[in-house]
């Protein structure tokens, strides 16, 4: 990785809060999509289901789901991406790993809580591959949590077994608009080699 795209995906790169007048076409998105869809997972099981709310009728519709303090950087960003799991993902196995014709059925059967864990991990990995390829293609992310679960599955996906975990903002971040950077971790406090 050259050290201009380190700085571009980590050291420089900051969570955004409002948005310019500069749109984010279709044609961004679907590389987007092609880039963050080869983020390794576990199987190849590929669970993260996502819906690129762009219209301001969309927009609306996803308005009384937010949480107050996320409505207005949501309604002016250029995109919002609700990034959610696919419940009936083993579904698609025999797509994805041709190699075990039997793997859908084992994923099938696994334990409720296995189950969910390997759907929130997995799906969480991709959210993350998500903020890093929009990064590299030079777009700005603004991740959130705060926002009603429920509401935004009945609302976006009545009809589907999908559930939202993340919400993603993205566009062309207002550098006038960032937050204070807060610290992170030294090394010594988050890490140990063994
Ligand atoms: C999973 C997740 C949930 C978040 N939820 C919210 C949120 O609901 N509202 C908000 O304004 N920021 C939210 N954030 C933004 C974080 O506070 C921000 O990414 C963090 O403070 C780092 O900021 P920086 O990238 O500018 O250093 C969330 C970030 C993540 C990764």
């Amino acid at each position: 990785m050259s050290d201009q795209l380190l700085q571009q995906i980590f050291l420089e790169a900051r969570t955004h809060n409002g948005w310019l007048a500069e749109p984010v076409d279709d044609a961004t998105l679907r590389h987007l999509y092609e880039a963050l869809r080869l983020g390794p997972t576990a199987a190849n099981s590929v669970p993260a289901r996502i819906v690129f709310v762009k219209s301001p009728e969309a927009k609306e519709r996803l308005r009384p789901c937010l949480a107050e303090g996320n409505v207005e950087k949501t309604m002016s960003a250029p995109v919002t991406a609700i990034i959610a799991y696919d419940t009936r993902f083993h579904e698609k196995m025999p797509k994805l790993f041709p190699a075990r014709p039997t793997m859908g059925e084992a994923l099938a059967a696994m334990p409720p809580e296995q189950r969910d864990f390997l759907l929130l991990q997995n799906a969480s990995l991709q959210a993350g591959y998500l903020i890093l390829a929009a990064r590299a293609l030079g777009l700005d992310c603004g991740p959130m949590a705060g926002f009603d679960r429920e509401k935004v599955d009945a609302t976006f996906f009545a009809d589907l077994p999908w559930k939202s975990i993340l919400l993603v903002n993205l566009g062309h971040g207002d550098p006038e608009k960032l937050f204070p950077r807060n610290p992170r971790l030294d090394f010594e406090e988050a890490c140990r080699i063994e």
